[in-house]
């Protein structure tokens, strides 16, 4: 007997983002679904972390215009509790650091919130023995020792180690559709290439990603199946990954200029 699962989508649909009175995004609308990847690309300033703490449900970053459906529903009554546990995950361009909680704290918690099935007021964690064994073994992924989960989150880490922890919490937490913002960026060769190379094996038929990055470094160890670029708050052009040379070689004048010719 054959089994279908469904695979997830998120649908972002029409989008538009304010930030208290000013219009940062709009009209944005793209599908990610479970196995695929994807990146948006742009200037500084261009809206993309807007757009990715507006579908996680930043209270700061108000969607004004359109829908975001996971699975066809529509995410944008939810917490973002409830977003991240119906499948959704964001990895921050500037992940904060957390003093006095540990990593081994913050994510037996966060996981445990995520088990939760919709009981937002239920504190119960999940057993520390299976947990911590799990935690090892995702620790053991990024290459990282056991050290570094009794450390508080993110402080005195280097900016490598704190995107690495971003990309701990995606691999603990086994979201169906993650945005990871700059995962890249201020990163050396190497750490670029560990980043890729952690992301390869965390994606796969069960995950979808939707990556936001400058450089086209990261995307030719993760190749995209499509790059969207972003100007002005509007995705202004798609393509497949081959646009990433395009872009690393010519900028983004030409879209620019291109689009006032129109
Ligand atoms: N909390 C905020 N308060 C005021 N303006 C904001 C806020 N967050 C974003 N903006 C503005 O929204 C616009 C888009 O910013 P955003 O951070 O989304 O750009 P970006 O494409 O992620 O840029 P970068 O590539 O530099 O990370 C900018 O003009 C920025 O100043
Ligand atoms: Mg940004």
């Amino acid at each position: 007997m054959f089994f279908f699962s469904k695979l997830s989508k998120l649908e972002i649909i029409n989008v538009g983002v304010k930030v208290g009175d000013k219009r940062v995004v709009q009209d944005v609308s793209l599908t990610v679904s479970q196995g695929e990847i994807h990146a948006i690309m742009g200037p500084n300033g261009s809206g993309k972390s807007s757009l990715a703490k507006a579908i996680m449900g930043h209270p700061s970053y108000k969607i004004v215009q359109g829908n975001v459906l996971l699975d066809g529903e529509s995410i944008l009554q939810l917490s973002p509790t409830e977003r991240a546990r119906k499948g959704l995950f964001l990895g921050f361009q500037y992940p904060v650091e957390v003093s006095g909680v540990t990593v081994l704290n913050f994510l037996r918690a966060s996981y445990s919130a995520m088990k939760q099935g919709g009981k937002e007021d239920v504190k119960v964690q999940v057993p520390l023995v299976p947990f911590k064994k799990m935690l090892s073994e995702k620790l053991q992924l990024l290459g990282w020792n056991e050290g570094y989960s009794s450390r508080y989150l993110n402080e005195g880490f280097s900016g490598g180690e704190k995107k690495k922890s971003e990309l701990l919490q995606l691999a603990v937490l086994q979201p169906k559709i993650a945005i990871l913002d700059e995962i890249d960026s201020g990163l050396d060769i190497d750490a670029v290439r560990l980043v890729a190379e952690t992301l390869n094996k965390l994606s796969g038929p069960n995950l979808g990603l939707l990556m936001i990055t400058h450089y086209k470094r990261i995307l030719q160890f993760v190749r995209p199946h499509r790059i969207h670029v972003m100007v002005d708050g509007r995705v202004v052009l798609s393509g497949g990954p081959e646009l990433a040379d395009e872009l690393e070689e010519k900028g983004y004048s030409w879209i620019e200029e291109a689009e006032e010719q129109e």
